[in-house]
Protein backbone atom coordinates (compact mmCIF):
# COMPACT_ATOMS: atom_id res chain seq x y z
CA UNK A 1 0.00 0.00 0.00
CA UNK A 2 1.05 3.31 -1.39
CA UNK A 3 1.47 5.76 2.10
CA UNK A 4 2.69 9.60 2.17
CA UNK A 5 4.53 10.70 5.65
CA UNK A 6 3.03 12.94 8.08
CA UNK A 7 4.79 15.81 9.67
CA UNK A 8 3.90 13.93 12.74
CA UNK A 9 5.85 11.23 11.29
CA UNK A 10 3.46 8.71 10.88
CA UNK A 11 2.53 6.95 7.40
CA UNK A 12 -0.70 7.82 6.38
CA UNK A 13 -1.72 5.17 3.09
CA UNK A 14 -2.71 7.40 0.16
CA UNK A 15 -6.01 5.28 -0.46
CA UNK A 16 -8.59 5.16 2.06
CA UNK A 17 -12.10 4.23 2.56
CA UNK A 18 -14.73 6.03 3.27
CA UNK A 19 -17.69 5.48 5.19
CA UNK A 20 -20.39 8.13 5.65
CA UNK A 21 -23.88 7.08 5.04
CA UNK A 22 -22.59 3.40 5.15
CA UNK A 23 -25.30 2.22 6.84
CA UNK A 24 -24.17 -0.23 9.62
CA UNK A 25 -25.57 -3.23 8.30
CA UNK A 26 -23.73 -2.77 5.09
CA UNK A 27 -20.01 -1.53 6.80
CA UNK A 28 -19.77 -5.56 7.78
CA UNK A 29 -19.38 -6.27 4.00
CA UNK A 30 -17.59 -3.33 3.04
CA UNK A 31 -14.90 -2.98 5.63
CA UNK A 32 -14.09 -6.65 5.22
CA UNK A 33 -13.68 -6.70 1.48
CA UNK A 34 -11.92 -3.56 1.58
CA UNK A 35 -9.86 -5.19 4.37
CA UNK A 36 -9.21 -8.24 1.76
CA UNK A 37 -8.22 -6.78 -1.24
CA UNK A 38 -5.60 -4.45 0.81
CA UNK A 39 -7.32 -1.23 2.13
CA UNK A 40 -5.58 -0.11 5.40
CA UNK A 41 -6.95 3.21 5.82
CA UNK A 42 -10.64 3.60 7.03
CA UNK A 43 -12.29 7.02 7.69
CA UNK A 44 -15.08 7.45 9.72
CA UNK A 45 -16.91 9.95 12.47
CA UNK A 46 -18.36 10.18 15.58
CA UNK A 47 -21.44 11.66 13.71
CA UNK A 48 -21.76 9.01 10.80
CA UNK A 49 -22.64 6.52 13.32
CA UNK A 50 -20.93 3.18 12.01
CA UNK A 51 -17.86 3.48 14.48
CA UNK A 52 -19.36 0.64 16.30
CA UNK A 53 -20.23 -1.92 13.28
CA UNK A 54 -16.57 -0.72 11.77
CA UNK A 55 -15.51 -1.84 15.24
CA UNK A 56 -17.08 -5.17 14.92
CA UNK A 57 -15.42 -5.99 11.65
CA UNK A 58 -11.92 -4.94 13.28
CA UNK A 59 -12.31 -7.40 16.29
CA UNK A 60 -12.72 -10.41 13.93
CA UNK A 61 -9.61 -9.14 11.42
CA UNK A 62 -7.09 -9.10 14.65
CA UNK A 63 -8.82 -12.16 15.56
CA UNK A 64 -7.63 -13.82 12.42
CA UNK A 65 -4.34 -12.18 13.12
CA UNK A 66 -4.68 -8.63 11.42
CA UNK A 67 -2.02 -6.27 13.12
CA UNK A 68 -3.75 -2.93 15.02
CA UNK A 69 -0.14 -1.22 13.78
CA UNK A 70 -0.61 -1.73 9.83
CA UNK A 71 -4.15 -0.16 10.01
CA UNK A 72 -4.84 3.80 9.83
CA UNK A 73 -8.29 5.11 11.29
CA UNK A 74 -9.17 7.98 10.92
CA UNK A 75 -12.34 9.45 13.07
CA UNK A 76 -13.54 13.37 13.44
CA UNK A 77 -15.00 15.45 16.70
CA UNK A 78 -18.38 15.93 16.19
CA UNK A 79 -19.43 20.01 15.56
CA UNK A 80 -21.42 19.62 18.39
CA UNK A 81 -18.35 19.02 20.57
CA UNK A 82 -16.20 21.46 19.42
CA UNK A 83 -15.44 23.13 23.15
CA UNK A 84 -12.13 21.72 25.09
CA UNK A 85 -13.99 20.32 27.89
CA UNK A 86 -15.56 17.87 25.04
CA UNK A 87 -12.76 17.10 23.06
CA UNK A 88 -11.65 14.17 25.62
CA UNK A 89 -15.25 12.60 25.80
CA UNK A 90 -15.78 12.43 22.04
CA UNK A 91 -12.56 10.82 21.28
CA UNK A 92 -12.83 8.18 24.18
CA UNK A 93 -16.21 7.70 22.55
CA UNK A 94 -14.96 7.03 19.39
CA UNK A 95 -12.47 4.73 20.63
CA UNK A 96 -15.18 2.75 22.76
CA UNK A 97 -16.91 2.37 19.79
CA UNK A 98 -14.17 1.25 17.56
CA UNK A 99 -12.68 -0.90 19.85
CA UNK A 100 -9.71 0.73 19.77
CA UNK A 101 -6.75 2.09 22.14
CA UNK A 102 -6.35 4.66 19.80
CA UNK A 103 -6.85 6.46 16.74
CA UNK A 104 -4.35 7.25 13.69
CA UNK A 105 -5.70 10.55 12.97
CA UNK A 106 -8.38 12.82 14.75
CA UNK A 107 -9.76 15.82 13.18
CA UNK A 108 -11.48 18.52 14.37
CA UNK A 109 -14.65 17.38 12.00
CA UNK A 110 -15.96 21.17 11.04
CA UNK A 111 -14.88 24.65 12.42
CA UNK A 112 -18.29 26.19 13.54
CA UNK A 113 -19.84 25.13 16.52
CA UNK A 114 -23.15 23.98 17.43
CA UNK A 115 -25.07 23.67 20.81
CA UNK A 116 -25.35 19.96 21.77
CA UNK A 117 -28.78 18.34 22.55
CA UNK A 118 -27.79 15.61 25.07
CA UNK A 119 -30.83 13.70 24.63
CA UNK A 120 -30.25 12.34 20.93
CA UNK A 121 -26.08 13.42 20.87
CA UNK A 122 -26.92 15.73 17.67
CA UNK A 123 -26.72 19.39 17.21
CA UNK A 124 -29.52 21.05 18.80
CA UNK A 125 -31.97 23.10 16.94
CA UNK A 126 -34.51 25.79 17.07
CA UNK A 127 -38.20 25.73 16.79
CA UNK A 128 -37.80 27.44 12.90
CA UNK A 129 -35.28 24.05 12.49
CA UNK A 130 -32.14 26.57 12.40
CA UNK A 131 -29.17 25.11 14.15
CA UNK A 132 -28.14 26.63 17.50
CA UNK A 133 -24.84 28.29 17.14
CA UNK A 134 -22.30 27.73 20.26
CA UNK A 135 -20.30 31.28 19.83
CA UNK A 136 -18.45 30.42 23.36
CA UNK A 137 -15.73 28.28 22.11
CA UNK A 138 -12.73 28.84 19.09
CA UNK A 139 -10.76 26.32 17.59
CA UNK A 140 -7.72 27.14 19.04
CA UNK A 141 -8.71 26.49 22.48
CA UNK A 142 -10.28 23.12 20.62
CA UNK A 143 -6.55 22.36 19.41
CA UNK A 144 -5.27 23.28 22.40
CA UNK A 145 -6.64 20.03 23.97
CA UNK A 146 -6.58 17.97 20.80
CA UNK A 147 -3.18 18.61 21.66
CA UNK A 148 -3.65 17.07 25.12
CA UNK A 149 -5.31 13.90 23.53
CA UNK A 150 -1.71 13.60 20.94
CA UNK A 151 0.38 13.46 24.26
CA UNK A 152 -2.21 11.04 26.52
CA UNK A 153 -1.40 8.62 23.22
CA UNK A 154 -5.65 8.57 22.81
CA UNK A 155 -4.33 9.55 18.83
CA UNK A 156 -1.30 9.64 17.07
CA UNK A 157 -1.99 12.51 15.00
CA UNK A 158 -4.14 15.42 14.37
CA UNK A 159 -5.67 17.38 11.55
CA UNK A 160 -8.45 19.30 10.66
CA UNK A 161 -11.36 19.29 8.18
CA UNK A 162 -13.71 22.44 6.21
CA UNK A 163 -10.94 24.53 7.84
CA UNK A 164 -10.41 27.26 5.19
CA UNK A 165 -6.78 28.69 4.67
CA UNK A 166 -7.08 31.38 7.18
CA UNK A 167 -8.78 29.20 9.87
CA UNK A 168 -5.60 26.59 9.20
CA UNK A 169 -2.93 29.19 9.50
CA UNK A 170 -4.67 30.67 12.87
CA UNK A 171 -4.49 26.68 14.26
CA UNK A 172 -1.12 26.73 12.78
CA UNK A 173 0.44 29.69 14.34
CA UNK A 174 -0.89 28.79 17.83
CA UNK A 175 -0.15 24.60 17.53
CA UNK A 176 2.57 23.21 19.34
CA UNK A 177 2.16 20.27 17.26
CA UNK A 178 1.01 21.19 14.35
CA UNK A 179 -1.61 19.92 12.23
CA UNK A 180 -0.20 17.47 10.00
CA UNK A 181 -3.83 16.34 7.74
CA UNK A 182 -6.43 18.47 6.46
CA UNK A 183 -9.39 16.51 5.03
CA UNK A 184 -11.58 18.99 2.66
CA UNK A 185 -13.93 18.25 -0.17
CA UNK A 186 -11.70 18.09 -3.23
CA UNK A 187 -12.80 16.95 -6.87
CA UNK A 188 -12.09 17.34 -10.55
CA UNK A 189 -14.39 20.44 -9.80
CA UNK A 190 -13.38 21.74 -7.40
CA UNK A 191 -9.71 21.45 -7.38
CA UNK A 192 -8.80 23.73 -4.35
CA UNK A 193 -5.52 25.33 -5.95
CA UNK A 194 -4.62 28.09 -3.29
CA UNK A 195 -5.46 25.70 -0.50
CA UNK A 196 -3.17 22.98 -2.24
CA UNK A 197 -0.12 25.13 -2.21
CA UNK A 198 -0.71 26.94 0.87
CA UNK A 199 -0.90 22.83 2.43
CA UNK A 200 1.95 21.92 0.73
CA UNK A 201 4.30 25.21 2.30
CA UNK A 202 3.05 24.05 5.41
CA UNK A 203 3.76 19.88 5.45
CA UNK A 204 0.31 19.43 5.86
CA UNK A 205 -1.10 16.21 4.06
CA UNK A 206 -4.49 17.01 2.47
CA UNK A 207 -7.33 14.53 2.16
CA UNK A 208 -9.89 14.36 -0.55
CA UNK A 209 -13.36 13.65 0.66
CA UNK A 210 -16.20 13.14 -2.49
CA UNK A 211 -13.30 12.45 -4.65
CA UNK A 212 -16.00 11.18 -7.01
CA UNK A 213 -18.29 13.89 -6.39
CA UNK A 214 -20.52 12.17 -3.82
CA UNK A 215 -23.28 11.65 -6.18
CA UNK A 216 -25.76 10.59 -3.38
CA UNK A 217 -25.39 13.78 -1.62
CA UNK A 218 -28.18 15.34 -3.78
CA UNK A 219 -30.72 13.23 -2.82
CA UNK A 220 -29.49 13.03 0.69
CA UNK A 221 -29.83 17.16 1.22
CA UNK A 222 -33.18 16.95 0.13
CA UNK A 223 -34.30 14.37 2.45
CA UNK A 224 -32.85 14.66 5.33
CA UNK A 225 -32.69 18.62 5.43
CA UNK A 226 -35.10 19.83 2.42
CA UNK A 227 -31.99 21.57 1.11
CA UNK A 228 -31.44 21.48 -3.01
CA UNK A 229 -28.01 22.41 -4.57
CA UNK A 230 -29.00 23.66 -8.17
CA UNK A 231 -25.87 23.27 -10.63
CA UNK A 232 -24.80 19.93 -8.53
CA UNK A 233 -22.06 18.80 -10.59
CA UNK A 234 -21.79 15.58 -11.93
CA UNK A 235 -18.14 14.75 -11.66
CA UNK A 236 -18.27 10.95 -12.36
CA UNK A 237 -20.77 11.63 -15.75
CA UNK A 238 -18.13 14.18 -17.03
CA UNK A 239 -17.86 13.91 -20.73
CA UNK A 240 -13.89 14.13 -20.75
CA UNK A 241 -13.97 11.88 -17.99
CA UNK A 242 -15.40 9.67 -19.36
CA UNK A 243 -13.60 10.16 -22.87
CA UNK A 244 -10.27 9.26 -20.47
CA UNK A 245 -11.96 6.68 -18.85
CA UNK A 246 -12.60 4.87 -22.64
CA UNK A 247 -9.25 5.36 -23.60
CA UNK A 248 -7.61 3.99 -20.87
CA UNK A 249 -10.46 0.93 -20.37
CA UNK A 250 -10.63 2.01 -17.03
CA UNK A 251 -13.93 3.28 -15.18
CA UNK A 252 -14.31 7.00 -14.65
CA UNK A 253 -14.18 6.64 -10.83
CA UNK A 254 -10.86 5.31 -11.45
CA UNK A 255 -9.26 8.10 -13.63
CA UNK A 256 -10.76 10.66 -11.14
CA UNK A 257 -8.87 9.17 -8.04
CA UNK A 258 -5.65 8.51 -10.22
CA UNK A 259 -5.69 12.31 -11.17
CA UNK A 260 -6.17 13.62 -7.19
CA UNK A 261 -3.28 10.68 -6.15
CA UNK A 262 -1.09 12.47 -9.13
CA UNK A 263 -1.70 15.79 -7.96
CA UNK A 264 -0.83 14.38 -4.33
CA UNK A 265 -3.70 14.16 -2.48
CA UNK A 266 -5.13 10.98 0.06
CA UNK A 267 -8.61 9.96 -1.42
CA UNK A 268 -11.10 8.41 0.60
CA UNK A 269 -13.87 6.92 -1.60
CA UNK A 270 -17.19 5.54 -0.36
CA UNK A 271 -18.85 2.33 -1.96
CA UNK A 272 -21.45 -0.11 -0.38
CA UNK A 273 -20.54 -2.36 -3.33
CA UNK A 274 -17.71 -4.59 -2.81
CA UNK A 275 -16.82 -4.70 -6.21
CA UNK A 276 -16.58 -0.72 -6.71
CA UNK A 277 -14.50 -0.80 -3.45
CA UNK A 278 -11.79 -3.34 -4.91
CA UNK A 279 -11.99 -1.11 -8.19
CA UNK A 280 -11.23 2.18 -6.02
CA UNK A 281 -8.20 0.74 -5.12
CA UNK A 282 -6.93 -0.65 -8.24
CA UNK A 283 -5.17 2.78 -8.84
CA UNK A 284 -1.48 1.74 -9.14
CA UNK A 285 -0.76 0.08 -12.60
CA UNK A 286 -1.95 2.99 -14.71
CA UNK A 287 -0.82 6.75 -15.01
CA UNK A 288 -2.09 9.63 -16.34
CA UNK A 289 0.03 11.96 -18.95
CA UNK A 290 0.88 15.69 -18.69
CA UNK A 291 -1.55 16.32 -21.29
CA UNK A 292 -4.45 14.12 -19.40
CA UNK A 293 -3.79 16.05 -16.21
CA UNK A 294 -3.50 19.32 -18.04
CA UNK A 295 -7.08 18.37 -19.49
CA UNK A 296 -9.03 17.57 -16.37
CA UNK A 297 -6.78 20.45 -14.43
CA UNK A 298 -9.50 22.57 -16.75
CA UNK A 299 -12.50 20.99 -15.30
CA UNK A 300 -11.82 23.07 -11.88
CA UNK A 301 -14.76 25.29 -11.31
CA UNK A 302 -13.49 26.74 -8.35
CA UNK A 303 -15.76 27.33 -5.11
CA UNK A 304 -18.61 26.86 -7.62
CA UNK A 305 -17.92 23.43 -7.53
CA UNK A 306 -18.26 23.02 -4.19
CA UNK A 307 -21.06 20.12 -2.79
CA UNK A 308 -20.53 20.68 0.63
CA UNK A 309 -20.86 24.36 1.65
CA UNK A 310 -23.36 23.43 4.82
CA UNK A 311 -26.14 25.45 4.31
CA UNK A 312 -28.54 22.79 4.85
CA UNK A 313 -27.43 23.47 8.82
CA UNK A 314 -30.33 26.20 8.65
CA UNK A 315 -28.46 29.78 9.97
CA UNK A 316 -24.57 28.36 9.69
CA UNK A 317 -23.71 31.04 7.54
CA UNK A 318 -24.15 33.23 11.06
CA UNK A 319 -21.67 31.62 13.04
CA UNK A 320 -18.21 33.73 12.92
CA UNK A 321 -16.56 30.36 12.21
CA UNK A 322 -18.35 29.41 9.03
CA UNK A 323 -15.59 28.60 6.46
CA UNK A 324 -16.97 30.03 3.05
CA UNK A 325 -18.59 33.65 3.96
CA UNK A 326 -16.41 34.95 1.00
CA UNK A 327 -17.75 32.55 -1.12
CA UNK A 328 -21.18 33.70 -0.11
CA UNK A 329 -20.35 37.42 -0.51
CA UNK A 330 -19.08 37.18 -4.02
N1 LIG B 1 -14.88 15.70 6.50
C1 LIG B 1 -16.08 15.86 5.98
O1 LIG B 1 -16.83 16.80 6.31
C2 LIG B 1 -16.56 14.88 4.96
C3 LIG B 1 -17.67 15.19 4.15
C4 LIG B 1 -18.05 14.26 3.18
C5 LIG B 1 -17.37 13.07 3.05
N2 LIG B 1 -16.31 12.77 3.90
C6 LIG B 1 -15.59 11.48 3.81
O2 LIG B 1 -15.21 11.25 2.46
C7 LIG B 1 -15.75 10.02 2.01
C8 LIG B 1 -16.03 10.06 0.52
O3 LIG B 1 -16.94 11.09 0.20
P1 LIG B 1 -18.46 10.83 -0.20
O4 LIG B 1 -18.95 9.59 0.43
O5 LIG B 1 -19.19 12.09 0.07
O6 LIG B 1 -18.43 10.72 -1.77
P2 LIG B 1 -17.62 9.94 -2.91
O7 LIG B 1 -16.70 8.96 -2.32
O8 LIG B 1 -17.14 10.97 -3.82
O9 LIG B 1 -18.79 9.20 -3.66
C9 LIG B 1 -19.47 8.12 -3.08
C10 LIG B 1 -20.60 7.78 -4.02
O10 LIG B 1 -20.06 7.36 -5.28
C11 LIG B 1 -20.57 6.09 -5.64
N3 LIG B 1 -19.43 5.30 -6.13
C12 LIG B 1 -18.39 4.81 -5.42
N4 LIG B 1 -17.51 4.18 -6.20
C13 LIG B 1 -18.02 4.25 -7.45
C14 LIG B 1 -17.56 3.78 -8.70
N5 LIG B 1 -16.42 3.09 -8.80
N6 LIG B 1 -18.31 4.06 -9.80
C15 LIG B 1 -19.46 4.75 -9.69
N7 LIG B 1 -19.96 5.22 -8.52
C16 LIG B 1 -19.23 4.98 -7.41
C17 LIG B 1 -21.12 5.49 -4.37
O11 LIG B 1 -22.24 4.72 -4.66
P3 LIG B 1 -22.36 3.22 -4.09
O12 LIG B 1 -22.15 3.30 -2.61
O13 LIG B 1 -23.71 2.80 -4.50
O14 LIG B 1 -21.25 2.46 -4.77
C18 LIG B 1 -21.52 6.70 -3.55
O15 LIG B 1 -22.83 7.12 -3.86
C19 LIG B 1 -17.00 9.86 2.88
O16 LIG B 1 -17.55 8.59 2.81
C20 LIG B 1 -16.45 10.27 4.22
O17 LIG B 1 -15.69 9.24 4.79
C21 LIG B 1 -15.90 13.67 4.82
Amino acid sequence: MQTVRLLSGYDMPTVGLGTWQAKPEEIERVVTTALDVGYRHIDTAFNYNNEEAIGSVLKEWFKKGGKREDLFITSKLPNFGNRPSDVERFLNLSLKRLGLDYLDMYLIHMPFTFKLNEDTCTPATNEDGSFVLDLNTDPVSVWKEMEEQVRKGRTKSIGLSNFNEKQVLNVWENAQIKPSNLQVELHVCLQQNSLRQFCQTHNIIITAYSPLGSPGAKTHFQTKYNHNIEDFPDVLGHPIVQKISTEHKRSPAQILLRYLLQLGVVVIPKSKSPDRVKANIDLFNFSLNEEEMRTLSTLDKGARGRIFNFLFFKGVENHPYYPFKDELQS
